[in-house]
């Protein structure tokens, strides 16, 4: 398969629950790596939301308007097929998502991808090519719900769900193609503070799911306006030193930014700056 000649660790968000915080995750990823200077390549497989694309457009205009530079990744959107024969349309996507892929590889140095909140073709061919998997669920059992069916009292794993099997069929298809293997992290987003038993029932239950259906866990994110409130400027919490933060950070800025630099920190990233991939390889 020509897509792994020039392979670059690639980080892909999905979760077929729509709104669980993918792409609000993939651009704090995105702007981590960036913030890193590292050369980001990124994909919108959700062409007909293409919020990720959306967001991505916003901080150019942002940069542009405000004449403050802002590193941008190589951002690509690839649509799906309008062919009428299902056969055809995979093709057309294969071939699509594998020009776009190989030609990001070749220019940057980390892939990440945002898949859309339902399973499409478009989105397994972004798992397949899959290092690290992140999937944001939101704290509740209905989210649970998605990695596998579970007994209520002793999570014991009744049957893993359609998401978890298309993770293992990605992990497959890696061992196949290139023998690599697939970090699966979830993370929880959208905490409460106020829903503390709530919390510890669904941290419980995750924790014996995990060696199950081989997850790890990351802290996650918690319910904040500042998530929501920074889409339109294509900023994220890690660029709010740039802007000049009007008036500085508020205790729940600093607080956010903890918690999307913690989130990095337990993806175990390689090092990913090319100098020290070359030396890795050598
Ligand atoms: N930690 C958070 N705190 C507050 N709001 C959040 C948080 N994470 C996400 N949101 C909001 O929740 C909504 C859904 O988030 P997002 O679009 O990132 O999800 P998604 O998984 O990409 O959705 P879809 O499946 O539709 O692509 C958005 O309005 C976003 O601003
Ligand atoms: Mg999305």
């Amino acid at each position: 398969m020509p897509v792994m000649l020039a392979k670059k660790h690639t980080i892909v968000l999905g979760n077929e629950k729509g709104g669980s915080g993918k792409t609000t995750s993939a651009m704090h990823v995105i702007a981590s790596l960036l913030a890193e200077g590292l050369r980001v390549g990124s994909i919108d497989l959700d062409s007909r939301q293409r919020s990720l694309s959306r967001y991505v457009e916003n901080r150019r205009n942002w940069s542009e308007t405000n004449d403050v530079p802002l590193a941008m990744p190589d951002h690509h959107v690839v649509d799906r097929s309008e062919a009428d024969v299902l056969t055809e349309q995979h093709r057309e996507e294969r071939q699509a998502f594998e020009t776009v892929y190989a030609h990001l590889t070749a220019a940057n140095d980390v892939i990440v991808i945002d898949s859309p909140g339902s399973d499409t073709f478009l989105s397994r061919l972004g798992h397949a090519v899959a290092d690290t998997i992140i999937t944001p669920m939101n704290d509740s059992f209905v989210d649970f719900d998605l990695l596998a069916q579970v007994n209520p009292d002793t999570y014991e794993v009744k049957r893993p769900s359609l998401y978890a099997e298309m993770v293992w069929d990605a992990r497959k298809r890696r061992a196949i193609a290139d023998g690599g293997t697939i970090d699966w992290v979830v993370m929880r987003n959208r905490l409460s503070s106020l829903d503390a038993k709530n919390k510890r029932r669904v941290e419980a239950g995750l924790e014996a799911l995990s060696d199950r259906i081989g997850f790890r866990i990351a802290p996650g994110f918690g319910e904040r306006v500042i998530f929501r409130e920074m889409f339109p400027s294509g900023l994220t919490l890690l660029d709010l030193r740039e802007k000049g933060a009007g008036g500085g950070l508020s205790m729940s800025h600093v607080a956010a930014r903890a918690e999307v630099r913690q989130l990095i920190a337990t993806l175990e990233l390689p090092d990913l700056h090319p100098g020290q991939q070359q030396q890795a390889q050598a």
